[in-house]
């Protein structure tokens, strides 16, 4: 398995009026100042094998700052939504240690929010009855149901809380499932190709809804995706992965909010240009 490799950024200050921002290598101190307690999602040496099987993870030093979006961006089975499954408490590392919020991780995360890449949706209760499931689950639906209203209308379905999931198309459901996992208010998202069945224009609508929501609410994000425009429109770090290990990392210095018209910039198209020429470097899938 490849070592964890140099980390890739853009030119610091590369601003809106300067030239397309030309890729350079960095030390590792990017992430300097960091401490756990200051990071929302911490991965400290972290490697993973299933019982009986070879390792999937090795290796894997990544951290999330407090606020900001980071994005894993790497080919089918290089081990991202393992990673994922890790920072989510719903698997425990074989070597290392993680860190959500400063705290060890003993069993699934508090606090945190899981898109997974299906809708996986209840078919016998309502859009707002699914946004409000993991509220019902510990007695607390009444107190949720402004905010659930809220987030639907915020994702688009204003008028579309009483239709069952048959009645949604495929966008419509991945909405109201990240809308169930922002419900309880969590201070982490995490989020496994939430997007990935979705049709170009619709996954560009999500990108831009979900990154007002996050921005709005201060919230930590991990995001795994295969798409690199999606990687540099929501992302201030994209981590690549490859057979285990994350083997580069780009900064997004682009500004926030993102305008939808930012997908037609040249940095932007520098960003996509760095990480295509990264992805190309870790070669087929393992
Ligand atoms: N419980 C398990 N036992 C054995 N192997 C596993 C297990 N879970 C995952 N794997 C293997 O580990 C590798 C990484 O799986 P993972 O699901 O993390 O990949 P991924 O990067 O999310 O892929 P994709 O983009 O296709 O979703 C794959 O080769 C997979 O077959
Ligand atoms: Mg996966």
């Amino acid at each position: 398995m490849p070592t964890e490799g140099a980390t890739t950024a853009t030119q610091p200050g590369a601003g809106a009026s300067a030239p397309a921002p030309a890729p350079v290598t960095v030390a590792p101190a990017a992430d300097a100042g960091l401490t756990p307690a200051t990071a929302a999602i911490v991965l400290d040496g972290v490697g993973y094998a299933p019982p009986k099987h070879p390792p999937i993870l090795s290796g894997i030093h990544w951290t999330v700052p407090t606020g900001r979006f980071h994005v894993l961006l790497g080919r089918s089975g290089c081990g991202k939504t393992t990673l994922l499954k890790l920072a989510a408490g719903l698997l425990v590392p074989s070597q290392g240690r993680v860190r959500v919020e400063g705290r060890a991780l003993q069993g699934p995360a508090e606090g945190l929010g899981f898109v997974f890449q299906a809708p996986t949706l209840l078919d016998w209760l309502t859009a707002l009855d699914n946004v409000l499931l993991p509220l019902s689950l510990r007695g607390d639906r009444d107190r949720g149901r402004d905010r659930a209203l809220q987030l639907l209308d915020a994702l688009g379905l204003g008028g579309l809380a009483g239709r069952y999931p048959r009645q949604l198309s495929g966008g419509q459901q991945a909405r109201v499932a990240v809308a169930r996992a922002l419900v309880a208010a969590p201070r982490v998202l995490l989020l496994d190709e939430p997007f990935a069945a979705l049709d170009a224009l619709t996954r560009e609508a999500l990108q831009e809804d979900l990154a007002a929501l996050c921005a709005r609410d201060g919230i930590s994000a991990l995001l795994v995706t295969h798409d690199i425009a999606e990687s540099v429109f929501l992302a201030d770090r994209v981590a690549l992965m490859s057979a285990g290990c994350i083997v580069e990392q780009v900064a997004v210095e682009l500004p926030r909010p993102r305008p939808p018209g930012i997908r037609y910039d040249a940095a932007f198209n520098e960003h996509c240009r760095v990480l295509r020429a990264a992805l190309d470097r870790t070669g087929s899938a393992r």
